[in-house]
């Protein structure tokens, strides 16, 4: 039987969101961002720990009580330049701390997706847990799509048959999901399933929707905290 963990990765700036404070922290429903994630995920009776990949610099994590969450998170200070790098810096310093085994799952989140539902995060574990490779949540693009040139215009219209927003938790296993980011170390990739596809294995999509969008820019906080609200108050 495999075991099920999830890794944050929370050590990015947020620098397309223009705020002097990580945008982890940016309060929400008077919550640092972050704490929707990790209560998300705590949630889950499957997900027996949640590491939480901080920048080495962080000094804002300790400012908060993670109490509630205590007995299945463990935060780890190693946090590098890009996503991809927080997120192998994680798994290895995750494995050195905890019993991980080879192939246990790994779900990997966005500290900056507070919009998670436990209904998309269980539809994700029950369809992937006896995948070969493991997958992501992920729905289908919605507008238009225009190739853009130097100046603006556009150069053609791209069909948008089969193609999807990738969202997180992205899950696969420990051993796969490591070789996959050292194997793509001097790639530019913004997640884990690119690392996966890397090695010429076809990562699974799974239906979502898009409440679980990514706050990226500074009016996507607005439009998660009205979600956030709605839930709470129906
Ligand atoms: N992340 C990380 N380490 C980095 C960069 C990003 O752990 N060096 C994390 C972010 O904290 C976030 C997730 O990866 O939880 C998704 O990244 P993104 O939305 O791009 O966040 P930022 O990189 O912080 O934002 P931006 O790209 O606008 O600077
Ligand atoms: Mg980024």
């Amino acid at each position: 039987m495999s075991n099920f963990f999830a890794l944050i990765p929370a050590a990015g700036s947020g620098s397309r969101m223009h705020n002097e404070l990580p945008k982890q922290y940016l309060p929400l429903n008077n919550r640092p961002m972050i704490y929707h994630a990790i209560s998300a995920l705590f949630q889950n009776h499957r997900i027996t720990r949640i590491f939480v990949v901080l920048a080495p610099n962080d000094n804002e994590w300790i400012k908060y009580d993670w109490s509630e969450f205590s007995e299945k998170l463990t935060t780890l200070n190693c946090g590098g330049a890009t996503r991809a790098v927080s997120v192998l810096n994680g798994l290895t310093a995750a494995k050195q701390k905890n019993l991980i085994g080879a192939s246990d799952w790994i779900l990997v989140h966005d500290a900056a997706r507070p919009c998670l539902t436990s209904i998309q995060l269980e539809k994700l574990i029950n369809q992937l847990a006896d995948d070969e490779v493991g997958g992501l949540l992920a729905v289908p693009v919605a507008d238009t799509l225009k190739r853009g040139n130097a100046e603006y215009r556009i150069a053609h219209t791209e069909s948008r048959e089969n193609l999807w927003q990738a969202q997180t938790p992205q899950m696969f296993r420990y051993d796969l999901l490591t070789t996959a980011l050292r194997n793509t170390a001097n790639i530019h990739i913004t997640d884990d399933a690119s690392a996966v596809e890397a090695l010429g294995l076809r990562p699974k999509l799974v239906l979502s929707d898009t409440y679980n969008f990514k706050v990226t820019y500074p009016q996507d906080l607005a439009l998660a905290e009205l979600i956030i609200q709605k839930r709470n108050n129906p």
